[in-house]
């Protein structure tokens, strides 16, 4: 059996390093592809160092880009590589412009796809990543999910049955694998804030930082709330252009020596540095998906800055609460739980280190042979 997988930007890179692991394990023929969708050293490389994943077989270099564009180029480029390899799958996972080109083309050639992280849904389709999860779901053959909202949204937009697969998380797989490494480094290099209660911001999503009303409104809510802790924020590319573009470095410091009150820019972590800068925090504000996972499993209480998720169990079970962009609401959440009123969490079902076994298994019973 041959397989290609798929990675493309910062957060498939996590998803996808268990799979090729048990793959190699069960003697998987499988080529490595990178759309080269994200490219800098600190958004791409430190992760397939940190996360010991194998040099990518083949780099589509496709870069930044409009939507359209973007998933045009790798469309473009991914094609010859299908009609080349000839695999008899191929796997892609999350929800990034990547996944979905590449499900696109492989269904066209004819070739089985395999999505992991299926049937999340956000109902927000002014999400571009809610677009792409909804397409590639629907031209998908095996649709690997890993909470239980995800089989009865599948099951709602008229899945068949035999094509769910309820496995887990597979960045859980890779948070539980390193976490304790994680927790032994020093996030920060030289700056120390172990024994120091501090938070942890991350910004990116096109509502929030390319809307300077919303960006305003959080960095200020976020300053107010720093004034009693200090709160770390590893920016994006995308994020800083955007704070610089709409005058708002003023409210922001860079991190260097001690921290005391404010909010610290760092560059973006490499996977182990971030996770050991999150399981030491004592709060996390975050538009991404994947850090409302993170956050449920390390127990840290989790302030999602979007007004939906399409994570329902990190708040039904797990420490997340939604405040969107609002000012108010966002230092509301932050007072309750610095107050200590945080909410009782658990560990979501099948989020137990073990999701790309079971992807791995399900795949030979179908596949092989
Ligand atoms: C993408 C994903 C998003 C994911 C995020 C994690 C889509 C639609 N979105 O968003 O789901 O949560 O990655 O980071 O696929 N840039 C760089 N260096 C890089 C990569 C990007 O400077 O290595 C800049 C680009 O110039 C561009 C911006 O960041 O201006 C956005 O990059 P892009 O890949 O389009 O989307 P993300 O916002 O990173």
């Amino acid at each position: 059996m041959k397989i290609i997988n798929i990675v493309g930007a910062r957060p498939n890179f996590m998803k996808m390093a268990p799979i090729v692991n048990e793959m190699k394990n069960a003697g998987i023929n499988q080529v490595l592809v990178h759309t080269g969708q994200h490219y800098d050293h600190k958004m791409s490389k430190l992760f397939f160092e940190d996360l010991a994943l194998p040099r990518p077989h083949i780099n589509l270099e496709v870069g930044s880009g409009t939507h359209a564009g973007q998933t045009g180029d790798i469309m473009k480029k991914v094609e010859p590589v299908f009609i080349t390899e000839r695999p008899d799958l191929i796997l892609v996972v999350g929800d990034v412009n990547s996944t979905l080109a590449c499900a696109i083309t492989a269904s066209k050639l004819g070739i089985p796809v395999a999505h992991v992280e299926a049937g999340l849904r956000s109902f927000d389709r002014t999400m571009p990543e809610e677009i792409n999860r909804v397409l590639t779901d629907a031209i998908s053959d095996c649709l690997f999910v890993s909470e239980d909202s995800g089989i009865d949204n599948l099951k709602n937009e008229g899945m068949p049955e035999e094509k769910i697969f309820f496995v887990g998380n597979t960045m859980i797989d890779t948070l539980l694998e390193h976490r304790k490494k994680a927790e032994s480094i020093s996030p920060l290099g030289t700056v120390h804030i172990k024994n120091i209660s501090y938070g942890v911001v991350t910004l990116h999503r096109p509502n929030n930082v390319e809307n300077r009303e919303n960006l305003k409104n959080i960095i200020e809510a976020l300053a107010i709330v720093s004034r009693g802790m200090p709160l770390i924020f590893p920016v994006h590319p995308r994020t800083v252009k955007k704070i610089d573009e709409f005058g708002l470095r003023g409210m922001l410091s860079e991190i260097r020596g001690n921290v005391s009150s404010g909010i610290y820019m760092t560059e973006p972590l490499g996977y182990l540095n971030f996770l050991g800068l999150m399981a030491g925090a004592g709060l996390v504000f975050t538009d991404s998906g994947g850090i409302q996972e993170e956050t449920t499993v390390l127990g840290i209480p989790c302030i999602t800055l979007r007004d939906n998720t399409e994570r329902p169990v990190t708040i039904t079970y797990g420490t997340n609460v939604l405040a969107g962009a609002d000012k108010n609401k966002i230092i509301a959440c932050a007072k309750e739980r610095l107050n200590g009123y945080g909410k009782d969490s658990g560990i979501p079902e099948l989020w137990d280190g073990k999701a790309a076994k079971r992807i791995v298994s399900v795949l030979i019973d179908k596949f092989s042979g």
